[in-house]
């Protein structure tokens, strides 16, 4: 009987260590829950997911050379040319309250995607005479210009 009780108090902690969105286990509902309580811990497919795009953000990030002209310490790069990438999830909503930001975005990540797709639409201050203007890469498939921006709207 100890042991089950211990073993309920343990489902209970575990549960509460679980996003919002994973349905609280029936209370008492014993040992049956717990396996996969410890499943979902050890791999939740949303973690998954995330970590794969975040991948493949890196690997396009790469293959197109942004690092040449950015710095992103995720991917090892030191580029000058232009901005930082390092914390761009902070410098992208900086840069909507900016009074002088001329672009059509309204979050965000729509100011990534902007900012890949039709740089001149907005042009970071000090960067508007550069001799390495940001080259539009809307050549991309959309897919990829995706993987850019979520790898990018994740850097804190
Ligand atoms: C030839 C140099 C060069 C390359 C290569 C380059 N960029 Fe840029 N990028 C710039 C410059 C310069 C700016 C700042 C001027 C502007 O806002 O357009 C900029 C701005 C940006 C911004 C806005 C940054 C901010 O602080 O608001 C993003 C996002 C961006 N680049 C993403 C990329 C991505 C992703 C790649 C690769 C697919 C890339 N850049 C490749 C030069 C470059």
């Amino acid at each position: 009987m100890r042991h089950f009780v211990l073993l309920s108090l343990l489902v209970l902690v575990l549960a509460g260590c679980l996003p919002a969105s994973i349905d609280p286990p029936p209370l008492m509902t014993g040992m049956a829950f717990v396996p996969t309580v410890i499943a979902r811990l050890a791999t939740p497919a949303s973690l998954q997911a995330s970590t794969e795009e975040m991948t493949k953000g890196l690997q396009i990030y790469r293959a197109q050379y942004c690092g040449v002209c950015h710095q992103l310490s995720a991917a090892q790069t030191t580029g000058q040319f232009g901005p930082s990438h390092d914390g761009m999830a902070r410098t992208a909503q900086n840069r909507l309250l900016d009074p002088r930001y001329s672009g059509r975005a309204a979050t965000p990540d729509e100011y990534l995607a902007e900012s890949i797709l039709k740089p001149e639409a907005y042009v970071v201050d000090g960067y508007e005479v550069s001799s390495h203007h940001m080259p539009s890469y809307a050549h991309l498939p959309g897919e990829q210009i995706d993987a850019l921006v979520y790898l990018l709207a994740h850097q804190r």
